[in-house]
């Protein structure tokens, strides 16, 4: 049987009122790739469907772009940033270790009555975000809020390692929540999880209180991702299948009532994988990662904006949202448009 979802239970139903999203100007194709590693568009088109990734400039933090997708979804949620009470932004490459990015995010939009904070949850952060401002919004603490998945990862990526470097792109999407009114649509279900005892197969090893970069080290790139691509591959079919089942099931929906999936882009080969074990139709998930690589916490939001900016989503539509990242965490939302 199915659980009750969220909006059963008498608290405030929630809406996304608006999306929206940035990527840097700078292109980089598999063929740029190639001139720095060892590798081939023919390899890295195969293995992950990715063909080109944003680089942000020099002068560009997670902030800016960050700043840049809220103040479209501010401006299709036709909501003014200063009317905004919560910022989360979900990224783990953070302009400084603190304050948090969302800090800045604040100060760049002028939003001053809102408390901001960051969650750290890798690929899945825009989705542990959701859930957070969703909750706070329900319970009536909070009114309007936005939430950002926001990354400069080529800021940590090791540019000489074949194995990670030819996956990860920059870019930031964002949507502002808000209370929904009768007849509105509204997030129906979310599901986060997480597994501690995986956390080695995907990381930043250095940088932390853990192991510093000191000149003695600073050689080794120890503050540069990490990653056992083979085994980050099978769990993350796995979590993203189950957490989609589960969204799913709790909002009291079957995998025929989806309209569109929006998927963690990190391969297409996961994507496949997923599909096929979820029985939707490939007509029916938005993919965008031949264009961006995977983007972490931004790569959910960006394609939510996109579907919803591309009229791949109307009125009344189901909506499945999933990620699966470092930790390792993984996260669902259904959402009636
Ligand atoms: C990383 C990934 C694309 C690698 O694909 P794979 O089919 O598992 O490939 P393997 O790791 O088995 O490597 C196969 C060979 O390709 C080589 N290779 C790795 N990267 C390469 C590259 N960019 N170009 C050319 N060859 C490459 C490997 O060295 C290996 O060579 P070997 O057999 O001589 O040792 C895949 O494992 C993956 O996508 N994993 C999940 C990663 C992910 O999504 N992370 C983020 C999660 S949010």
């Amino acid at each position: 049987m199915a659980t009750a979802p969220t909006t059963d239970l008498g608290f405030r139903p929630v809406r996304i009122a608006g999306t929206g999203s940035y990527l840097p100007e700078k292109v980089m194709t598999n063929e740029d790739l190639a001139t720095l590693v060892d590798t081939s568009d023919e390899w890295i088109t195969t293995r992950t469907g990715i063909k080109e990734r944003r680089i942000a400039a020099e002068d560009q933090f997670t902030s800016h772009l960050a700043s840049e997708a809220a103040k479209a979804a501010c401006e299709q949620a036709g909501i003014a940033p200063e009317d905004l009470e919560l910022i989360i932004v979900a990224t783990i490459t953070p302009d400084t270790l603190t304050p948090s990015t969302a800090c800045y995010v604040q100060e760049q939009l002028g939003a001053e009555k809102a408390v901001a904070f960051d969650v750290s949850a890798a690929c899945s952060g825009f989705l542990y975000a959701m859930e957070i401002a969703q909750s706070l919004i329900a319970t009536g603490g909070r009114g309007n809020a936005l939430i950002v998945g926001a990354e400069k990862l080529s800021a940590f990526v090791n540019w000489t390692d074949r194995n990670t470097c030819v996956l990860f792109g920059d870019g930031a999407g964002a949507a502002v929540l808000t209370p929904a009114e009768e007849g509105q649509g509204r997030i129906l279900s979310s599901t986060m999880g997480t597994d501690g005892r995986q956390a080695e197969l995907l990381n930043i090893p250095g940088g932390g209180s853990a192991c510093p970069i000191t000149l003695s080290n600073a050689e080794e790139k120890l503050a540069t991702l990490a990653m056992q691509g083979r085994e980050v591959f099978k769990h993350a079919v796995n979590a993203m299948r189950r957490a989609s089942e589960e969204a799913i099931e709790q909002a009291g929906l079957k995998p025929a009532d989806i309209n569109l999936v929006i998927p963690h882009q990190a391969n297409l080969r996961i994507i496949d994988a997923i599909i096929d074990r979820l029985e939707v139709s490939k007509d029916d998930v938005f993919i965008n990662l031949d264009k961006y690589g995977n983007t972490s916490a931004a790569a959910v939001a960006i394609a939510l904006d996109e579907a919803n900016r591309q009229g791949r989503i109307s009125p009344g539509d189901h909506i499945l949202l999933v990620a699966f990242g470092a930790g390792l965490t993984w996260a669902s939302a259904a959402i009636q448009w």
